[in-house]
């Protein structure tokens, strides 16, 4: 999907969202520090209550409400999205909050060309309310992952990792916020080397900088 005709021009991401987009905002400040390397030409909601689509109104960014309820299946809301995405030329695509769970066919299809934000130190805490699950488990860091989407749900290699220390008085609320300062670090860093070409997927694995990472690559809050 990779447009080699524009080699050299700013790489085409879109940012697939549900919600409050914090992420996306990340994305869209700093996208304006480096507008040669990488361009959000796309967002897409499948919620259309979603308020990151009016941050990427404010910030004129082409956006649309793909609504999943629209849809009969997952195939169908599917299909139409990848459709867009391919209408839209894109480079890659970048889930930030995206609560839909995507079909086989369409992690396939974009096999190395999309990564995910998940709120937990993968493998551990796959899935939801990943903060208060850590606190109850008594866990004394907790964090994020940064990973390449395969068909397995948040189970695909991990590129990064933030960790964040759990502290005795911790709330669910304040682990949150705590995570969120590093999302929103961690992910435009990503991004950005994903859009240099720096990190990559092959067989299964990351390649950063040329070479197999064994573990991901870790930045400590
Ligand atoms: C983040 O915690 C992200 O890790 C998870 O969903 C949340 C999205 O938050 N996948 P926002 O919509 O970017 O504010």
């Amino acid at each position: 999907m990779t447009n080699t005709t524009r080699a050299n021009s700013p790489k085409k991401i879109a940012v697939l969202i549900s919600g409050n987009g914090s992420n996306l905002q990340a994305l869209i400040d700093d996208q304006t520090q480096v507008p040669e390397l990488y361009e959000i030409a796309l967002v897409v909601s499948n919620r259309p209550d979603a308020f990151g689509l009016k941050r990427a109104q404010q910030a004129g960014i082409p956006s649309l409400c793909i609504d999943h309820t629209a849809y009969d299946s997952r195939e169908a809301f599917d299909a139409t999205v990848q459709n867009v995405l391919e209408q839209a030329t894109i480079d890659f695509v970048v889930l930030a909050g995206f609560m839909r769970i995507l079909t086989q066919a369409f992690t396939r299809n974009f096999l190395g060309k999309m990564v995910n934000i998940h709120p937990s130190l993968l493998p551990k805490y796959t899935g939801l309310h990943t903060h208060r699950r850590a606190l109850e488990a008594g866990e004394s860091e907790h964090g994020l992952s940064i990973h390449f989407v395969t068909p397995e749900l948040d189970g695909g290699p991990v590129i990064l990792q933030a960790k964040v220390a759990i502290e005795p008085d911790e709330t669910e609320q304040s682990l949150q916020q705590k995570v969120y300062h590093q999302e929103h670090i961690a992910y435009p860093l990503v991004i950005r080397w994903l859009c240099r070409g720096e990190v990559s997927l092959a067989d299964n694995h990351v390649i950063y900088q040329q070479r197999r990472l064994e573990h991901p690559l870790t930045i400590d809050a």
